[in-house]
């Protein structure tokens, strides 16, 4: 059978922390890659860290939201990383994800839908008309028409996603039995998640919060 593939959130400014998630996840089971975020990605040594990591995936999650031309610049002033996957906002607009997806060659574009941690009523304080699962409807229909790579969305998509976009599927907004849920609205566990059709996935605070070995154990446990 094919291993599980997760992506963990490096949600820290700490270069030693980051060490430490990659040597502690150092697994047979699982295959892990390691996502860094703003917070690492705008972190003094962050970039430089990552600039040397050698045989990893790696996943640059800029959520770019901008125009086209800063879109696009942006994605060519971090090819140097090398990163396997990059991701933009659906938001951006169907020129600017487009334009986007032409250059950036053998880095996969993943295309950001509603973020997890907003709900029917965050979507009406936004000012949107859709309800979540019509919207990210819309949003999977412009990321298939711009030819990207991958779809982030929440678990509680994929089967909506799945009609539209037929590549993969990655989605955060995970956490192990029992832990708290924090800022994130829509959550399910590891196994509900892939069980839903995800191809991959994001776990940040359940891996990386207290002690990661045991966590990961409890991951392992939790998919069998
Ligand atoms: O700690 P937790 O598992 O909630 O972290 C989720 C990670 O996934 C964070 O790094 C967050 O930025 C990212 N993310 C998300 N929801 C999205 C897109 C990305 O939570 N829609």
């Amino acid at each position: 059978m094919k291993k599980p593939k997760i992506f963990i959130a490096c949600d820290t400014t700490s270069v030693n922390k980051v060490k430490r998630i990659i040597r502690l996840s150092n697994n047979s089971q699982i295959n892990f890659g390691y996502k860094f975020g703003l917070e690492f990605l705008n972190s003094k040594n962050g970039r430089k860290f990552i600039s040397k990591l050698k045989n990893k995936i790696t996943f640059g999650d800029y959520k770019l939201s901008d125009i086209p031309n800063t879109c696009v610049s942006s994605i060519k002033a971090v090819k140097d990383l090398k990163f396997n996957y990059i991701t933009i906002h659906l938001n951006s607009g169907l020129k600017a994800i487009k334009a986007a997806k032409k250059i950036s060659g053998k880095t996969k574009l993943i295309g950001v839908s509603v973020l997890t941690s907003l709900n029917n009523q965050s979507l009406k304080e936004i000012g949107f008309n859709k309800n979540l699962k019509k919207l990210v409807f819309h949003q999977a229909k412009l990321a298939t028409k711009a030819r990207l790579d991958a779809i982030v969305c929440s678990p509680e998509e994929i089967q909506v996603v799945k009609k539209i976009f037929k590549k993969e599927i990655i989605t955060p907004g995970i956490r192990l039995q029992g832990d708290k849920k924090g800022d994130q609205k829509r959550v399910m566990t590891p196994k509900q998640a892939f069980q839903n059709g995800a191809t991959s996935l994001v776990m940040g605070r359940s891996l990386t919060n207290g002690n990661i070995k045991n966590n990961i154990q409890r991951l392992i446990e939790e998919l069998k």
